[in-house]
């Protein structure tokens, strides 16, 4: 069945890079295959003839107004970005936002026909303390009286996320388990987290996980694409 593959570049790469990186790039048929490069570098993306879906890193969580460095959801539809992710927890970290914060992206991006993709997942502290569950359920609860259609989530354990340390299957799949009861209606789930060419056909077998969120491997064109194509 098609999975979704996201590329999150983070913030790497310059026009020379992504230039080359399409060139290099095959786009497999059987998967949707979704872009975020930074924002300055869209435009590299949506005008590639091969129509390339792109995601956003993040959005604002206003509308409109002063908000200096903020880019809205309507900004980002206008240009033809059809995703974004919230959540991310390098944004949870380093800027701050909150549950609450995250849930006001999804609603604006919801309201301007982007599809989000919310990103959760635990600290190794949590992990460690038995406490990932819990953590989890606190992330989701906003969710639950939301749409009943097109949720989308990824499972990025922080502790995985840029350290070479994959969790067991078992473990992501008891997770994408987690995740999926806690709702009464379809939604999807993706795994990110130290995801690359070695270990995506593994992970794409787990049962019910809907596709994968891959940073640093996605850097490399010629993996991406196998990972992608997996
Ligand atoms: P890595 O694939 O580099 O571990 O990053 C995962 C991630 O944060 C994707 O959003």
């Amino acid at each position: 069945m098609s999975k979704i593959i996201a590329a999150n570049f983070k913030m790497h790469g310059d026009v020379d890079f992504y230039s080359s990186w399409l060139k290099k790039f095959e786009l497999p048929k059987q998967n949707t295959v979704l872009f975020a490069p930074p924002y300055l570098y869209f435009d590299c993306f949506l005008k590639d003839e091969r129509n390339l879906l792109v995601m956003s890193q993040d959005v604002s969580d206003e509308e409109i107004g002063p908000f200096t460095s903020q880019i809205s959801a309507k900004m980002l539809n206008e240009i033809g970005v059809e995703f974004s992710l919230i959540g991310h927890s390098e944004t949870r970290d380093k800027m701050g936002f909150t549950n609450k914060n995250v849930f006001q992206k999804f609603l604006s991006l919801r309201a301007n026909r982007i599809t989000p993709i919310i990103c959760v997942g635990e600290s190794k502290d949590y992990r460690d303390g038995g406490k990932h569950f819990g953590f989890l359920e606190e992330q989701l609860s906003f969710y639950k009286a939301e749409s009943k259609t097109g949720l989308i989530f990824a499972y990025e354990p922080v502790w995985s996320i840029g350290t070479g340390i994959l969790p067991k299957s078992s473990e992501i799949f008891e997770v994408v388990e987690f995740i999926k009861s806690y709702f009464d209606f379809k939604i999807k789930v993706l795994y990110g987290g130290s995801v690359n060419a070695s270990n995506a056909k593994d992970l794409l077998r787990i049962k019910n996980l809907d596709g994968l969120l891959v940073g640093g491997a996605s850097l490399k064109a010629e993996e991406f694409a196998m990972i992608a194509g997996s």
